[in-house]
Parts: C-alpha cells; structure tokens; sequence
C-alpha cells in the first residue's frame, strides 16, 4: 500500500464572508460589518488535511486566477497542486455568506470552474495515475461519474463522499466505491433509512451500506456522537475526543484525511478512527477550515 498516490479531484471555492446586522432583503442595500476570505471548498479542505497528515496527495481542481492564492496555501500543506487547470474564461467557485448577528446565514454558492470540468481535462488529469492508486471525490463538481469510471478502468480505488448529498448520488456508478465517507445525515439517505441519533440507529445504517455495497467500507461520522468504521468483517466505532466546539467547519474533511492516511500508515481501524477522531477535535475546537487542521506532530 506504501507507494501508492492519492488523488483529490475536486473543489476548490473562495469563501467570502460578510458580518451583517440582518440578511440583506429584497432592493435593500445594506454595509457589511466585516468581511473575511477564506479558502473552502470539499476538494481543497480534504486534499489540505491529507497533506497535514503526512501524506502525498494531488489536488487537481479547476480555477480562475483568483483562485491561485489556494493553491500557494495547500502547497504549504504539502500538497502538489500541479495537475490543477487554471484558465483565464473560468472564475474559481465562490462562495458568498452573510452571518446575521443571531449566526443565521445566508449562502450564495457560484461553482465556477469546480462544474467545469471537461472529460479531456479529467482524462488528462488521471494520465498521471494507475494500478493501486486512489481517487478522492466529492460531489462538488461535474462529471464524478465520468471520472469513477476512468479511475477503474486504471486500476484506481475510488474514494467517494457524497457531501452535498442531493438527487444526482443515485445516478452515479456506486457499485465502484471502495471506500464511502458519509455523515449521519449522508449515510441515511444512502442506506434509504430515517435519520437517527442514536448508536443502534448508527449501526443499523452502516450495516445496510455494507450489504448494498458489499465491496466497499463504509466511515459514517456522527458528529458529537463520533465515528463507525464498517465492513463485511464487523462495524468499529470511536467516540469522539471531547472538546470545546469553537467552529465545526472543516471537521468531516478533516476525519476523512486522518482516517485515510491513518489507514495507510497501516493503523488497524480502530487506531485510525481514534487518530481521525483526535484530529477533527482539534479542528473543532478553533476557528477556520484548513487553517484550523492540525499538523500530524500536533495530533500525534
Ligand atoms: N462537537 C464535537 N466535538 C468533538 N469532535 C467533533 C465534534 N463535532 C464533530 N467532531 C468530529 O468530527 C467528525 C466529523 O463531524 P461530522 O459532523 O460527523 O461531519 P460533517 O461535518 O461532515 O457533518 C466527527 O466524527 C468527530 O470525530
Ligand atoms: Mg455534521
């Protein structure tokens, strides 16, 4: 397992973040209380906590030049970024969000570059990989299934979290995961169950993906309630490392890179949802989604 490589194609957004008294309503015009930029998106998060974690890991998105500035913070994570296309005719995907002074939000979500792809640039991009290899995705860009696809036909394992989870999951070739990361919410839809709250219910979800999907392991995360490790050889679970939970942003990215490179690193399952589970705390427990993963020194 030790000399395979890790592919996150995926999305990479610019959070722009306006402080507001209220949401703005409709002809009004209102100043903002403050605006904070950050760097977002699915793709972008996992690949910056893949690179945290010690692993070697490609991010291959596709961006405007206003996007470039990411790619220069997930390098300083470690992460090659050389297979990412940048175009002048495209924006990087944007993210607009006002928190009103209650914390409520409001989010305008532009995709730009992330629903862009073409099938040339994804063919191109998995040139570079082959037998034992793994792709990561999320289903914030198009042609996920194009590229699940072509990732098997390469001998690639594909690693898929179906985060936002809308209609578009069921179209998509499923029968070719390897290995499904799912929240609670997530892992219900999937399994075509009600949503539940408690360690039975959990269970009982990451058993039914296992037998609809009897090839691939399931990681369902269940927030406060912790983690399920699940596959046809029995179910793990780790509760979470408790913390202060300043800003939960970041915190399924942030598990998802720990487990896998936990994984890799050839910790059993129950280690690596124990690391995972110590990592996403940290992330819990400060504001940011990136900048707030820790650095495998500080989890260890
Ligand atoms: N309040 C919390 N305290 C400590 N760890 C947390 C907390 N919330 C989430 N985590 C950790 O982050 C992981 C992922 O969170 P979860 O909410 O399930 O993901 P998502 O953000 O995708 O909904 C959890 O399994 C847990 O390890
Ligand atoms: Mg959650």
């Amino acid at each position: 397992m030790s000399s395979e490589r890790m592919l996150v194609l995926g999305s990479e957004n610019i959070d722009l973040v306006y402080g507001v008294d209220h949401i703005v309503r409709a002809g009004e015009t209102i100043s903002s209380t403050g605006l904070k930029r950050s760097a977002g998106g699915k793709g972008a998060n996992q690949s910056a906590a893949l690179g945290k974690a010690g692993m070697p890991v490609f991010f291959a998105g596709k961006i405007g030049r206003d996007g470039v500035w990411i790619l220069d913070l997930l390098r300083s994570f470690g992460v090659d970024v050389s297979l990412t296309v940048i175009r002048d005719d495209v924006d990087t995907g944007q993210a607009i969000i006002q928190v009103d002074a209650d914390g409520q939000n409001s989010i305008i979500l532009t995709p730009g570059g992330n629903k862009a792809f073409t099938e040339d640039e994804i063919d191109s991009i998995l040139s570079s990989f082959g037998e034992g290899d793994s792709i990561i995705l999320q289903n914030e860009i198009n042609l996920i299934g194009y590229a699940m696809e072509k990732a098997l036909e390469r001998g690639m394992r594909i690693i898929l979290n179906p985060s936002p989870f809308d209609g578009t999951i069921r179209d998509l070739p499923l029968d070719l995961v390897d290995i499904f990361f799912v929240n609670e919410i997530e892992g219900a839809e999937l399994a075509g169950l009600s949503e539940t709250d408690d360690d039975e219910g959990f269970r009982r979800i990451a058993g039914e993906l296992v037998r609809l999907y009897p090839k691939a392991s399931i990681v369902l995360t269940a927030g406060s309630r912790g983690a399920y490790y699940a596959t046809s050889d029995g179910i793990w679970h780790a509760p979470v490392v408790p913390c202060e939970a300043v800003d939960t942003t970041g915190a399924g990215d942030t598990f998802c890179g720990y487990f896998l490179a936990s994984m890799q690193d050839g910790l059993d399952p129950q280690a690596s949802l124990a690391r995972a589970s110590r990592a996403a705390s940290i992330t819990v427990s400060r504001p940011g989604a990136m900048l707030s993963m820790p650095l495998k020194s500080e989890v260890l």
